[in-house]
């Protein structure tokens, strides 16, 4: 069936369902465009606590449906892809990371989004990337943090913010930690004019060459509001269809993860190389059928939920 078929068969059935799809920027281009509502895990979040629509088809990851189900415990929430995970969120298991505000007792537990609602239900204040900093900023200086399971983001929000009494986590994001320094160094030879875009869950030694690092939703930002018209994009490919289309008249350049520059001293970068397989296991059918078949629903007990509310509603009202 043809691309447009499934979008007329996904509009007419969300119709009748009162149905509303939410997308995070990742997802495949197609699927962004049918989206009623597209943005980064904050917005998305924002998005689905306010919505009233009956029914919330989540075309991101796992944790990501769950934070929906969380902020709106009487709606269905479905994923089209029960395999969507998100090796971030694997890498911060809820009964090891316990035992670590265990070993430390009397830190404040900040959590990034990306995590099981197990997890959320052990943190006192949720985060994303667009207010990570702002949220460690608004602690008092001496306040002891736990911070996880992000450690690049950590790190980085420890060496902007000067604080020392912050323990980081050791996880990460795999499409995140394969962008590599080389390969970065040899796309800004070869674009001298281009500023260079990077996501917090970058390495370190990556994030020392952007030029502006920021949440998904910030980069889009950054990239139609700044004077430059190159962009260097070190962060999943999706985003990229989004830059494109605000600014028709820009350049982007994917940073590709991983391999040694060629001859040239810059290997060929393409859009599917750095891309999240989770994120793109979401296409149009499957979303017709989620739809359908009002599958696959998301449940959390209600107790585990009512803990993880409690740290996503912190972050919110913050
Ligand atoms: P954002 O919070 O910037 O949308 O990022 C989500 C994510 O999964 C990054 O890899
Ligand atoms: Fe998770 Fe990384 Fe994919 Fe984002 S890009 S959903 S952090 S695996």
């Amino acid at each position: 069936m043809l691309k447009t078929e499934w979008v007329e068969k996904i509009k007419k059935l969300k119709q009748e369902k009162q149905a509303v799809l939410l997308a995070h920027y990742y997802q495949r281009p197609e699927v962004q465009d049918v989206a009623d509502f597209l943005g980064d895990s904050l917005q998305l979040s924002q998005a689905a606590a306010q919505t009233d629509a009956k029914i919330i088809v989540f075309a991101g990851v796992h944790f990501m449906a769950e934070t929906a189900k969380i902020l709106s415990p009487e709606k269905k929430v479905l994923i089209p892809d029960r395999n969507a995970g998100c090796s971030l969120a694997a890498s911060c298991e809820a009964g090891a990371f316990k035992k670590f505000i265990d070993e430390h007792p009397g830190h404040t537990v900040i959590s990034y989004v990306n995590t099981s609602a197990e997890v959320k239900a052990l943190t006192d204040i949720c985060c994303t990337s667009s207010n990570a900093l702002k949220i460690v900023q608004g602690l008092p200086k001496d306040e002891k943090i736990i911070f996880g399971p992000d450690k690049n983001l950590g790190n980085y929000i420890k060496s902007v913010t000067g604080r020392e009494n912050m323990l980081v986590w050791n996880g990460a994001c795999h499409v995140h930690e394969a962008f590599s320094v080389e390969q970065i160094i040899a796309l800004k030879k070869k674009y001298p004019e281009a500023k260079m875009l990077a996501h917090p869950e970058c390495k370190k030694q990556v994030l020392l060459l952007a030029d502006y690092i920021g949440s998904t939703a910030a980069l889009l930002a950054f990239s139609a509001q700044d004077e430059c018209k190159k962009f260097i994009v070190a962060t999943e490919s999706g985003i990229i269809h989004q830059m494109r289309k605000k600014s028709p008249n820009r350049e982007f350049i994917p940073a590709a993860p991983g391999s040694a520059p060629n001859n040239d001293g810059v290997e060929d970068s393409c859009g599917a190389c750095n891309d999240c397989e989770f994120m793109k296991l979401t296409n149009l059918e499957k979303i017709y059928l989620s739809l359908l078949h009002e599958r696959y629903e998301i449940t959390i007990p209600e107790d585990v939920r009512k803990k993880a509310e409690k740290s996503i509603l912190n972050m919110l009202h913050l």
